[in-house]
């Protein structure tokens, strides 16, 4: 029997994320439009090629998770953000939009003064719509002017975003939205970052929903890339497709994404389990192995030192890995972890 129209659609595990994504930039911004169209094309690839795919059980409902994204979003702008802060990061993707939302529903007096750093195009264009003022990355760097060697380089206050998937130990998989590289730079120019996602992103393990890892290279040097990643165990890496055409996608940065399935990661704290010929890594040591391959800028692949534990070992540390991650509930509740 047919079903009767129901108010929430229910939709099937594999489109999940699509899906999601599509709805959740209805109600927000309308730029984020091509980032989810990019992310359905990118999940029904995936949905053909790999067997390993994001969600598997049950079905799930869509305004449930929009939801749940909220509620992560409005209690991390609740417990992290001050009037105090002079600039902010803002990632990408359909839960930060949230972010966004909550930061300017404590009105003009809240954040009037501060100046707000994109990670793409799509960040530019959310915090642009909501009346904050965007200040890009080469700006930044002539606002705050030249400082010697030894000096702390983490000048954003705070920053915010999502996550394509999150293990036990806060490490992170991003880049779903094409935006890694941005991401990264303005991660590694934060005092910290905290990361908001709904539970399906949870995982004691990346890549245990997460079908691959995004790797941003250049274009003349994609297919040596793609080979290289073969030989550390990457199942079947493609470059990956500009939406709703057969041509290769540009990333912000001019360059081309390879996403690279491989077997589930090991936790950092799990390094004598490392076996090279099968494939398994930790975050680190893939994320080391995969930045000394010639022609690639960046991992999608957020582990290490979080911000404060960079500022503590010195100047030269990185710190891109989140100090905290809310998790929202399709309850409406949330979840912490740190
Ligand atoms: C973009 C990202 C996003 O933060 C990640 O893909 C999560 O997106 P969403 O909030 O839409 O699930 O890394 O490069």
């Amino acid at each position: 029997m047919k079903p009767a129209v129901r108010a929430i659609t229910t939709i099937a595990p594999t489109a999940l994320r699509s899906s999601t994504r599509l709805a959740s930039f209805r109600g927000i911004d309308g730029l984020l439009t091509t980032y989810h169209r990019s992310t359905f094309a990118l999940a029904h690839q995936y949905r053909q090629s790999h067997q390993h795919t994001m969600a598997s059980t049950g079905a799930v409902d869509v305004n449930l998770i929009e939801a749940a994204k909220k509620a992560a979003c409005q209690q991390a702008v609740k417990d992290n953000f001050s009037t105090d802060f002079k600039y902010v990061g803002i990632g990408s993707g359909s839960t930060i939009a949230y972010v966004v939302e909550a930061i300017k529903a404590l009105g003009p007096e809240a954040s009037a003064h501060m100046k707000f750093v994109p990670t793409g195009a799509g960040s530019t264009k959310l915090i642009r719509d909501a009346g904050l003022t965007v200040l890009q990355v080469p700006e930044l760097l002539d606002e705050v002017g030249y400082e010697s060697r030894g000096a702390s380089k983490q000048y954003l206050d705070i920053y915010f975003d999502g996550a394509d998937e999150v293990d036990a130990e806060l490490n992170c998989i991003k880049g779903g939205g094409a935006c890694l590289f941005q991401e990264k730079v303005v991660s590694r120019l934060s005092k910290k970052f905290i990361c908001v996602a709904d539970t399906r992103k949870k995982v004691d393990r990346l890549l245990s929903n997460w079908a691959y890892v995004p790797v941003e290279v250049s274009p003349i040097a994609a297919e040596l890339v793609r080979r290289e990643l073969i030989d550390l165990g990457s199942k079947d890496p493609v470059i990956r497709i500009a939406p709703s055409t057969t041509t290769y996608l540009i990333t912000d940065n001019h360059n081309y994404l390879i996403d690279a399935p491989f077997p589930t990661l090991l936790l950092n704290s799990q390094p004598e389990l490392i076996d090279p010929a099968k494939g398994v890594w930790t975050p680190n040591a893939l994320t080391a192995k995969i930045r000394r391959i010639l022609g690639v800028l960046e991992v999608g692949i957020f582990s290490g030192l979080t911000g404060p534990q960079a500022a503590k070992a010195g100047p030269e540390a990185e710190g891109v890995k989140p100090v905290k991650i809310y998790f929202g509930r399709t309850d409406g509740g949330f979840e912490t972890q740190e």
